[in-house]
């Protein structure tokens, strides 16, 4: 059986046309997935293999892209920790009990082995319902953009609690992240053996910090987490504005690095190695322009990646809620016409 291209692409071989999916392709802009949720919580959702499966499945069809990301949430790890994660509270997800000391993570409940088990089962059922030439993408968060959550109790603008732990505590932050880097290490592996191709590590808001902090309090800590993941699966490593870091992303690990839109993919590839694939990097308010605008970015990008192995088409961040389906469905034909070998 020929491989993916996107798995291809992973690995810098060489592919029949560059391989594109969609960050946050199966969301609410979407309105099959509107439909499910309205018989469905988004926790119910999660913890639905069927229904998840399904959702990840229906975005792959609509839009034609060569990879599918399980559906499933970042924070769904935190919640055996025993933090109060709630979604449906109007202003994004909530933590009730912020971690905030050495003592509250003493606290910390561990996560039971197969906690996140129906993720792994909706890996497992959207599997056998993909066609064979789309790649399944397992996920999580990143350490640091989890600890913001459970820091900061949600959302937040300047992290300021994150900082004042990472820098007052730095023995508590170290405990922090440790404890994080084993959740996730068995959520992926679990979801690798339920049959992910490849695996994201989403570092969302790691742009917040200085490159000094991301060497000291960060980067350590993702060196173990890519070490503790079986070898022969790709890792994608993203962040967003990350411009200042991008040396120390890769360094931390990956086989694969997301760029967002605030750089130029030419010049970043340059930056963090040709040895390395790269993902990205269109700019998501892109897709609310015309089509014809769409594809003229597309080309742009397309003409920074030059043909090189190793380059996956993606956002630079996650697809907007007001985006039209049917852009992101040109998006995705442009970079398959334009691409062509
Ligand atoms: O196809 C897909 O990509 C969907 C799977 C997916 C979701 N969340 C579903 C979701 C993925 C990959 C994520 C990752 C995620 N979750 C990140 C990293 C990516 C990024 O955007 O930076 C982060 C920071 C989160 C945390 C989170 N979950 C937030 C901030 C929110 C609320 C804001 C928002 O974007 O809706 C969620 C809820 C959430 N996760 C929704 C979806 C579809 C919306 C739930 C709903 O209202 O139906």
């Amino acid at each position: 059986m020929e491989t993916p291209p996107f798995l291809a692409a992973c690995r810098r071989e060489p592919v029949p046309y560059t391989p594109v999916w969609l960050m946050r392709q199966a969301g609410r802009y979407m309105p099959e997935y509107r439909a499910v949720r309205r018989r469905l919580g988004f926790l119910e959702l999660c913890r639905s293999p069927d229904a998840a499966a399904e959702v990840t499945v229906t975005a792959v069809e609509r839009l034609g892209v060569d990879a599918a990301i399980i559906f499933a949430d970042i924070l769904l790890v935190l919640e055996p920790m025993g933090v109060g994660l709630e979604y449906e509270t109007g202003d994004g997800p909530v933590i009730r009990r912020p971690v905030r000391t050495a003592t509250d993570v003493d606290r910390l409940a561990d996560v039971p082995a197969g906690a996140l088990g129906y993720v792994a089962e909706a890996v497992r059922r959207a599997c056998a319902a993909l066609s064979p030439r789309v790649a399944m993408i397992g996920f999580a968060g990143a350490p640091f953009t989890l600890a913001t959550y459970l820091v900061e109790g949600g959302a937040s603008r300047d992290y300021r609690h994150t900082k004042a732990l990472m820098h007052g505590d730095p023995g508590a932050w170290d405990a922090l992240m440790a404890r994080l880097v084993g959740a996730v290490a068995d959520t992926l592996r679990e979801q690798i053996a339920a049959g992910a191709d490849a695996v994201q590590l989403f570092d969302s808001w790691v742009g917040t910090l200085s490159p000094a902090d991301y060497r000291a309090r960060v980067l350590p800590h993702m060196r173990a987490l890519f070490a503790a993941l079986p070898k022969g699966t790709p890792t994608i490593h993203f962040g967003t504005g990350t411009a200042g870091l991008l040396e120390a992303l890769r360094a931390a690990g990956g086989d694969v690095i997301g760029l967002d839109w605030r750089v130029d993919l030419d010049a970043a590839w340059a930056r963090v190695g040709h040895d390395v694939a790269v993902q990205g990097n269109l700019d998501p308010v892109a897709l609310l322009s015309p089509v014809s605008a769409i594809r003229a970015r597309t080309a742009a990008i397309l003409g920074q990646a030059a043909g090189r192995p190793g380059h996956i088409f993606n956002l630079g961040h996650g697809v907007l809620p007001d985006t039209p389906v049917d852009h992101a469905r040109a998006l995705v034909d442009a970079v398959h016409e334009l691409s062509q070998r």
